[in-house]
């Protein structure tokens, strides 16, 4: 990944913004009760902020949060987001297959009759050690396991992205597309685990990953894959494409850690979108209460790269 890296950084005692400010800016809309192509949801403008995830720290700016991006199937400049416009919304399927009862293809539409949405505000922190605050609308991915119905025996999840023929990035030969990420299941059951389908009480722009992305706030970002086409379940932990590129750089498990370096640069304090304010990361990107014993069993994993 492209990295800029900062002299000077700076750690300050501003970054923690009261609770109540960063939830009383929420709406109680949700992205997709705002999408009006979507008529099936638009009754459902009640989709409430869900109140146990509070960041302790000040909202993003929506415009730095959604002008500042990593999609490498566009550009390796983080300055995509007009381009990423060209991406279709809309018709949108994912494929449920691998190891399930019965694999089959659903209409995002369709899904998301079948979930419950909620906002949730979460933390987002990039191994690039850069971090935003963003309210998402989506449900927890545990919901979509049930829909799903995985075998006892799957034992990973794993979420491969479009390739649209508006994306010039797919012609760099560097790269092993698709994009494919992955999780436990035991992961992927947490409650902290979340699909996400809008931001900022409105639909996912396609530059954040629209129509619908992973999000798993105690991972480097780039474990939440954007623009989701095909989520399987397997036995066998799946090759993942950072981790294809650079094995010894960007990990598996992905957790957050401050006391653990990148090869390359320090992951103690993280630079915040809109200030430029470095403050301390913390472990597990501050979700160890939620995540941590999902790691007690792993014995020989480089959990935190
Ligand atoms: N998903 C896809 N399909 N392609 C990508 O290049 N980049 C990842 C992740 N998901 C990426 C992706 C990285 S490195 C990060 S930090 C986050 O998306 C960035 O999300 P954002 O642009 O919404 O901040």
């Amino acid at each position: 990944m492209n990295i800029v890296r900062r002299r000077g950084w700076e750690v300050t005692d501003r970054r923690v913004t009261p609770e109540h400010i960063a939830l009383n800016r929420r709406a109680l809309i949700g992205g997709a009760a705002a999408l009006s192509i979507l008529p099936a949801l638009a009754a459902r403008a009640d989709i409430p902020v869900n109140p146990a995830f509070t960041p302790g720290r000040a909202v993003t700016g929506e415009k730095d949060a959604t002008t500042y991006n990593n999609y490498y199937e566009f550009s390796e400049s983080k300055n995509l987001w007009r381009d990423a416009q060209v991406l279709k919304q809309r018709p949108w399927t994912i494929e449920l297959g691998g190891m399930v009862k019965q694999p089959r293809t659903i209409g995002i539409d369709d899904l998301l009759k079948q979930v419950s949405l909620e906002e949730r505000i979460y933390r987002h922190r990039c191994v690039e050690a850069w971090a935003m605050t963003v309210p998402w609308t989506g449900f927890p991915l545990s919901q979509l396991l049930k829909i799903a119905e995985p075998l006892g025996s799957a034992k990973f999840v794993v979420f491969e992205t479009t390739q649209d023929k508006v994306m010039p990035g797919l012609s760099a030969p560097f790269y092993p597309w698709p994009y494919v990420e992955g999780v436990t299941i035991e992961e992927a059951a947490n409650d902290l685990a979340f699909i996400s389908t809008g931001m900022y009480g409105k639909p996912l722009p396609p530059q954040n990953g629209g129509p619908l992305r992973l999000t798993l706030p105690w991972k480097y970002g780039f474990k939440s894959a954007k623009a989701i086409v095909k989520i399987t379940f397997a036995d066998k932990r799946p090759a993942t494409f950072w981790e294809a590129i650079g094995p010894s750089e960007y990990g598996f498990w992905a957790n957050v850690n401050p006391a653990v370096p990148h090869p390359r640069w320090s992951q103690a304090t993280e630079r915040l979108l809109g200030s430029n304010e470095r403050v301390p990361t913390q472990i597990f990107n501050g979700y160890a209460d939620q995540v941590a014993a999902l790691y007690s069993n792993q014995k020989n994993e480089k959990l935190f790269m």
